[in-house]
C-alpha cells in the first residue's frame, strides 16, 4: 500500500495524475497515480518530423489519452449521441491546466498557450484532420453503437500512440462501402448522400 505522498513522488507529473483523479473521478487505472501501463510518453525535440498537420498548441494524445489515461469521451463527449464527436472547449482544458503547469520547460510553454487562450477568450483554431465532403453524411453515434466506445481505433488508428493526430484511413467511398459490405449494412446511395 502506498501513501498519497509516495505516489506523488512516483514519477514526474505523478502529482498531477493524483490531483486529476481526485478532482475528476477518472477510472481506477488513472487513480493509482501510476497508470496500469506505467507508460511514460517520450520527450519529442523535433516536432517537424511528426505526421499530421501542426496544431496551434502542441496537444499530445499520447500524453493525455495514453500516459494519463484520460478517456476519449472525456473530451469527445458527444460521439455516442451525435454525428459530431465534438472538440473540447478551452474551458475543459483549463479545468485541469489551471493547476497543471507542466513538468518540463516545453510542456510549460505549450500549457501557457492554453492559459492565455482562456484568459484572452481566444480559443485555439484547431486544424481539422479528417474531413468528408459536404455531400456525405457520417453519423458517429450509429457507428459507436455497433463498434463500441473503444472502436475509434477501427477508423482512426491508435490515436493513443500519436503525439500529433494524423489520418490513417483513406475515407474514400470505397472504404466506407467495404465495411458496409462486410457487416451487412445497407448501401443505398441516399444512406450516405443527401
Ligand atoms: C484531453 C482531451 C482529449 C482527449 C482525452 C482525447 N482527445 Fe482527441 N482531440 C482533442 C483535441 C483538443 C483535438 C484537436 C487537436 C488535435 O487534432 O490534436 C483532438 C483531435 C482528435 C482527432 C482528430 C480530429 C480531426 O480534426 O479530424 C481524433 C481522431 C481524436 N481526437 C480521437 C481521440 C481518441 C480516439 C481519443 C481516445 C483514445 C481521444 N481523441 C482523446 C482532445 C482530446
Ligand atoms: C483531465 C485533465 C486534463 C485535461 C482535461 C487536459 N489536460 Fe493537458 N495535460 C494534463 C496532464 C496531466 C499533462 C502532463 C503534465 C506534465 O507532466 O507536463 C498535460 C499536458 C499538457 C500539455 C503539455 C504536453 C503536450 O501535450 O504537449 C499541453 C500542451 C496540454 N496538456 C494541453 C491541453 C489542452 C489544449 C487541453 C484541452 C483540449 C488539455 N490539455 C486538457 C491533464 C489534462
Ligand atoms: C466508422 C469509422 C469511425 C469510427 C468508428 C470513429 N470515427 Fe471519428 N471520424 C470518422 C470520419 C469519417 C470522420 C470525418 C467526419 C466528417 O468529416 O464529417 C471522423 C471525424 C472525427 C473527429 C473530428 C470531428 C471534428 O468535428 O473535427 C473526431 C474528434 C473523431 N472523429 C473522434 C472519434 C472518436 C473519439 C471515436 C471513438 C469513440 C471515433 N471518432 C470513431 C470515422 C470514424
Ligand atoms: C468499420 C466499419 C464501417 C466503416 C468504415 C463505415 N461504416 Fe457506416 N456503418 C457501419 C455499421 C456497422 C453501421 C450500422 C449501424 C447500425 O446498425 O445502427 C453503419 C451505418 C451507417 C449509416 C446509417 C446510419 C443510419 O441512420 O441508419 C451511415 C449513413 C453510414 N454508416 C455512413 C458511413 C460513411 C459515410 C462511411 C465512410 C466515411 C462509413 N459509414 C464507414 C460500419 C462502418
Ligand atoms: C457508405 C457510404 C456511401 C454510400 C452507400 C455511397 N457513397 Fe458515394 N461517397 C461516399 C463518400 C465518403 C464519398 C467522398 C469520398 C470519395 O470521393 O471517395 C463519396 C463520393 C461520391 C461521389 C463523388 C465522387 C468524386 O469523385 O467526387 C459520387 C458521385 C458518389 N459518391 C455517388 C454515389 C452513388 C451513385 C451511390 C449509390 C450507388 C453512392 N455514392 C453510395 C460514401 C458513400
Amino acid at each position: 500500500m502506498t501513501t498519497p505522498s509516495d505516489r506523488v513522488g512516483a514519477r514526474a507529473g505523478g502529482w498531477a495524475s493524483v490531483a486529476i483523479a481526485i478532482l475528476f473521478g477518472l477510472p481506477a487505472a488513472a487513480q493509482t497515480g501510476q497508470p496500469a501501463s506505467a507508460y511514460k510518453a517520450p520527450v519529442i525535440s523535433d516536432t517537424g518530423k511528426l505526421k499530421g498537420p501542426r496544431q496551434p498548441i502542441f496537444f499530445r494524445h499520447d500524453i493525455h489519452a495514453r500516459q494519463d489515461q484520460i478517456p476519449c469521451l472525456y473530451c469527445h463527449s458527444t460521439v455516442t449521441i451525435s454525428s459530431e464527436p465534438g472538440i473540447p472547449a478551452v474551458q475543459t482544458c483549463f479545468g485541469c491546466h489551471q493547476m497543471i503547469g507542466g513538468s518540463t520547460p516545453s510542456h510549460q510553454a505549450e500549457i501557457k498557450k492554453v492559459r492565455d487562450a482562456w484568459a484572452n477568450r481566444r480559443p485555439p483554431e484547431w486544424i481539422r484532420v479528417h474531413s468528408l465532403p459536404g455531400f456525405v453524411r457520417f453519423p458517429h453515434q450509429r457507428h459507436i453503437k455497433v463498434l463500441g466506445t473503444d472502436g475509434c481505433i477501427t477508423c482512426h488508428g491508435d490515436v493513443r500512440q500519436m503525439p500529433q493526430v494524423y489520418q490513417v484511413s483513406t475515407l474514400t467511398m470505397g472504404w466506407c462501402i467495404n465495411c458496409h459490405v462486410q457487416r451487412n449494412v445497407p448501401r443505398d446511395c441516399t444512406l450516405c448522400h443527401y
